[in-house]
């Protein structure tokens, strides 16, 4: 991101002042898909595309936000609850509402934003934004009294309450606490994570992005997460046990209410146990430097993701297909699914022949041009100016 145009952009909209320049980044997944709300473990870490803010206090109650992306204006009041309708305004009026929740005392503000993680790519430039501005009002307005992991939990409330996206919290986790040079490790029931190195020798990470939107307000993520409860609140009142999500569940214990379940919920939930185990599973073959067993668990996460969570679409499978093809070591849909992108394991020697291959297969069938993005694991939110 250029923070000089972020600068010249807010200098021109706000007559000529300057303000304080915030920047938190998009993620990326190695593995652990749909287990953050299982109270289960994801293996993420930030990427160095993310959304750049300046913002200077007002004076006012009010929010006066220019995204510079999409050439949008809008004002809106802190204290009126409405909140205004576009959903990229909607992310910093929820960020705000939910900083003073926490007792920090947010005063209006003027900004100037935009982004370079590509939309819909799942690659969390949601999260992005909300970091960004959960950072920003904690820097400006509290004493940078919140703690890292509550601002996380101040961005995934915005999507809960604002947004309607019963979201984990992982790419929030993520956009706030990345490293450059290092994945983390996350247990979303503890709240407990680790870094790893990420410097593998000889490989590297891509991303294929397939360039179907996925959005998913309004998609069947907010189903799956249903699904998943259904199952927990069966296995609870058969057993009589407390579980809170499927990680305090057993496999037994799922099998045990399939009578009591719809086929299609109990497949879900064996898929997220599954998840769970690969997620432990690739960190252990990381500390061996086993990256075929890393791919191999890929792949597995792929095919379940597909076949039994049924987040995937044709596209994805097609590029999961080329990559297979080209002996890539592992490669899978990455974030959400409905769309966006998938993530590739692959060996130095073999990149140059697999993205060019994935780019000509993929356009001959679809017409237009998949988008390869190597993946840079870069640092968290952060004041730049
Ligand atoms: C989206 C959500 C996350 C997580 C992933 C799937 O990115 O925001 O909380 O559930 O999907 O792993």
């Amino acid at each position: 991101m250029d923070i000089n145009d972020v600068r010249s952009r807010f200098a021109k909209h706000f007559n000529g002042s300057k303000g304080q320049v915030y920047a938190s980044p998009g993620r990326i997944n190695l593995i652990g898909e749909h287990t953050d709300y299982n109270g289960g473990f994801v293996f993420p870490g930030a990427v160095e595309q993310g959304m750049v803010a300046e913002v200077k206090p007002n004076g006012t109650r009010t929010i006066r936000a220019y995204s510079i992306d999409l050439k949008d204006y809008d004002e809106f009041d802190l204290d009126d609850e409405k909140g205004p309708k576009a959903s990229h305004f909607r992310y910093i009026f929820g960020v705000a509402r939910e900083m003073m929740k926490l007792g920090v005392e947010v005063g209006g503000f003027d900004t100037a934003f935009a982004g370079d993680v590509p939309l819909g790519a799942g690659m969390s430039s949601s999260a992005a934004l909300e970091s960004c501005f959960a950072f920003a009002i904690n820097d400006l307005f509290g004493h940078n009294k919140v703690s890292k992991m509550d601002m996380a939990k101040v961005g995934q409330a915005t999507e809960h309450i604002y947004l309607g996206l019963n979201c984990g919290i992982m790419d929030q986790f993520a956009s706030v606490h990345g490293k450059a040079g290092q994945l983390m490790r996350l247990d979303c029931r503890s709240g407990e994570f680790e870094y790893f190195p990420w410097a593998p020798k000889g490989y590297r990470l891509v991303l294929v992005n397939s360039c179907v939107k996925h959005e998913l307000a309004g998609s069947p993520y907010n189903d799956r997460r249903k699904s998943c409860e259904n199952v927990v609140a069966a296995i609870n009142k058969k057993y009589g046990t407390k579980a809170e999500t499927l990680r305090d569940c057993t496999w037994e214990q799922i099998e045990g209410v399939k009578g009591d379940c719809s086929e299609v919920d109990i497949r879900r939930a064996n898929f997220v146990m599954g998840e769970k185990d690969r997620v432990l599973a690739v960190c252990e073959a990381l500390e061996k430097g086993d990256y075929e067993t890393v791919g191999q668990k890929m792949y597995e996460t792929h095919n379940g993701l597909s076949k039994d969570y049924e987040v995937s679409c044709e596209e994805l499978d097609f590029l999961n297909d080329v990559a297979k093809d080209c002996g890539v070591t592992g490669s899978r849909i990455m974030g959400g699914g409905f769309g966006g992108c998938t993530i590739n394991l692959v060996k130095d020697k073999l990149y140059d022949k697999f993205v060019n291959t994935a780019v000509e297969r993929f356009e001959k069938k679809y017409g237009k041009k998949p988008v390869i993005i190597p993946v840079v694991i870069g640092d968290g939110s952060r004041r730049l100016a």
